[in-house]
């Protein structure tokens, strides 16, 4: 039998640094969605990967003096390393430097060219080089005097170059049909409702789509010096991966159109409008959703690197484990809405949920089981109001994960599964098996609520397993389930699967109890240690770089002619030969020398100082003299013969 298709994809991230905690975000919510669709039987095609071309990545691999393919290499295998941690099962990970992609961005490319989507003209607009994106004069904000980023609010650069333009207005009214009779296509609705009022209604402007001011991109092989710009290659690996336009599309026709991009809020705008529009001139089908999650806040902005307010997963699960992570990641805020980010939170829940809920249902389950029935599960004997409430709720959960799941709702589907978490623990806490452990007609009772919990321990290891990754496993160990059969959607649909007679085996804590403040200390030196390890020695305060040093220039003056300044009694003014004309310059040591002693000696003067009236005199620079610790002034001058103009330094 055909299975179902499910093809999910993450936005490809720049590469211009070491993904952190909000990449992994998405990256884990496109995992979690596509462990679940697998669960239910579906073959699934999962696509991450690295946005390496663009003005961005050059400019950083020319700070590091490195080629811009050596620098994202190295980046790219970092991110690979951190997806493994993550336990993140990709099917392909696609680099926009892979020649296959660029191979495919030339023919799309080309094809939009040849059929008139795309013609050549001059561009002058500004330029948001950290989004790669353009914007028009009116669309700019204003922030201490500079125009910035109506999105990111960095600045901008105006750029005027030869480009090819995306006759964009020509599709603008069928894309606005197009979302406003697919209301599933943009989710949440919010963001299509800003897409149609802030983007589409006001009209579309044809769009720039090569540069030619950098050469770090895909180049279009009809008209060389020009490269695609950024986001129209980008856009193209959800299908290049899958082979679109290449010798074998055998996975395109499998998988294409996506059912969902999963992407941050801030880039739906080129998911629901470049995208679309690209798609529909070359005649494709559009993908059925694009989810516009929120983002991790981190100290109330949105976390990003080059803000340097970011968390990094590595330290977190080095300490608390991959699965600590994913649960928090899942569980902390509603899929769509912001969120703040904070390692407090991450271990408040970590004891809570995943230690107080979970774990000690599971240990406490386990040891009664081992304590009175010599570990083998018992058979069950008739159900009471107690377990038919229990068993109710078992046969009830699939349903209200697969509502939350669908609409990627982690936090509420995860809600679900820890109330039924939550019952389990009650259930103890009314059945009270330690009494019913000291009678002979208790046992045969306690028999059936050994049953119910070993069977509900097993349906949470079931329902958890999209989110967290090695947990299940633990829980199956301690359980004694072995055959797959029980770790299946299927198994938990009716209650009362597990086989009595199961030899259930007690083994560590599945999370550990923290001490929460503790902990924050810990992780707090370990980021400052890591930090001091990987910076070159701090400069110390009082000195300068070089190029600092630079920036003062210092020429040989000689004295023509001096005199005292009228009303001071601090200030003389001399007049310099500067080598290439004359200058006037006040300087405050009319108490160490009379004028005319001054007239025909080399002095030192700083003559990139800004100009400055004293006195009603505009002073051009200023002279270099040396203090005692009395406060006695003494000229600098230069030893032996110089000529007027000679540079110092
Ligand atoms: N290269 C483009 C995407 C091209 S897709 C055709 C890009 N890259 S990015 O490196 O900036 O990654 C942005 C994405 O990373 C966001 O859309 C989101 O999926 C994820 N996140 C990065 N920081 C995030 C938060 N602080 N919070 C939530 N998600 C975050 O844009």
């Amino acid at each position: 039998m055909n299975k179902p298709k499910f093809y999910i994809t993450t936005p490809i991230y720049y590469p211009s640094g070491n993904m952190h905690i909000g990449h992994t975000y998405t990256t884990v919510a496109a995992d979690t969605m596509t462990r679940y669709k697998k669960l239910r039987g579906y073959e699934t095609y999962f696509l991450t990967g690295t946005d390496e071309h663009g003005q961005k990545i050059e400019r950083k691999a020319a700070e590091k003096g490195v080629t811009p393919q050596q620098y994202v290499d190295k980046i790219v295998a970092e991110t690979k390393e951190l997806w493994k941690l993550m336990d993140i099962e990709y099917d392909d990970f696609i680099r926009t430097t892979d020649e296959r992609h660029i191979k495919a961005v030339q023919k799309i490319f080309r094809r939009f060219y040849e059929q008139g989507d795309i013609y050549k003209s001059a561009y002058e607009g500004y330029y948001c080089t950290p989004c790669e994106s353009f914007w028009t004069q009116t669309q700019l904000k204003e922030k201490d005097g500079q125009k910035v980023c109506p999105d990111c609010g960095r600045p901008v650069e105006l750029t005027k170059e030869e480009s090819y333009f995306f006759r964009m207005s020509k599709y603008q009214d069928w894309l606005i049909d197009y979302i406003e009779t697919h209301p599933d296509f943009i989710q949440p609705p919010s963001r299509a409702n800003e897409m149609l009022n802030n983007f589409l209604r006001p009209g579309l402007q044809d769009l720039c789509v090569s540069r030619t001011a950098f050469k770090w991109g895909v180049p279009v092989d009809f008209d060389p010096g020009h490269v695609v710009y950024v986001w129209i290659d980008a856009l193209s690996n959800y299908i290049s991966a899958l082979g679109y336009t290449s010798d074998d599309d055998s996975l395109y026709r499998k998988f294409w159109p996506a059912d969902i991009h999963l992407v941050g809020k801030e880039i739906v705008r080129f998911h629901t409008i470049y995208w679309p529009i690209m798609l529909h001139a070359l005649g494709l089908p559009l993908p059925k959703q694009v989810f516009g999650h929120g983002w991790l806040l981190f100290g109330g902005d949105k976390m990003s690197k080059s803000k340097g307010n970011v968390e990094y997963p590595e330290p977190i699960v080095r300490r608390y484990g991959t699965d600590a992570l994913r649960y928090y990641l899942m569980r902390e805020m509603p899929f769509g809405s912001d969120g703040n980010y904070t390692n407090e939170a991450m271990l408040q829940r970590m004891n809570s949920d995943l230690c107080n809920d979970l774990g000690n249902l599971v240990s406490r389950t386990v040891a009664m089981v081992e304590k009175y029935f010599g570990a083998a599960v018992p058979a069950p004997g008739e159900y009471d109001e107690n377990d038919k409430h229990i068993i109710e709720m078992f046969e009830a959960l699939p349903e209200l994960v697969d509502a939350q799941m669908n609409s990627l709702q982690f936090s509420l589907a995860l809600g679900e599964i820890w109330k039924f978490i939550g019952e389990l623990n009650r259930y103890i806490d009314i059945t009270q098996p330690w009494v019913l452990g000291k009678s002979e007609e208790g046992r045969e009772r306690l028999k059936t609520v050994m049953y119910v919990l070993c069977e509900g321990v097993r349906a949470v290891a079931v329902h958890i397993s999209p989110v967290m990754t090695r947990t299940p496993q633990r829980i199956y160990g301690q359980l004694g389930v072995t055959d797959d059969s029980l770790k299946t959607w299927e198994s938990v649909q009716r209650f009362g699967q597990l086989v009595p007679g199961t030899v259930v085996k007690k083994g560590e804590a599945l999370f550990p109890r923290v001490d929460i403040k503790k902990e924050l200390e810990a992780m707090e030196a370990e980021k400052a240690a890591q930090k001091a390890a990987s910076q070159p020695e701090a400069p110390k305060e009082d000195t300068i770089t070089i190029d600092d040093f630079a920036k003062v220039k210092l020429i040989a003056v000689k004295v023509e002619a001096c005199e005292k300044v009228e009303g001071s009694d601090k200030l003389l003014k001399f007049t310099l030969n500067t080598g290439s004309g004359t200058r006037t310059v006040l300087s405050g040591i009319a108490k160490w020398y009379r004028p005319e002693d001054t007239v025909g000696k080399t002095l030192i003067l700083v003559s990139n100082l800004a100009p400055r009236k004293m006195k009603g005199i505009m002073s051009e620079g200023m002279l270099l003299s040396a203090e005692d610790d009395k406060g006695n002034l003494k000229l600098l001058t230069v030893d032996g013969d110089t000529a007027p103009g000679s540079r110092v330094g």
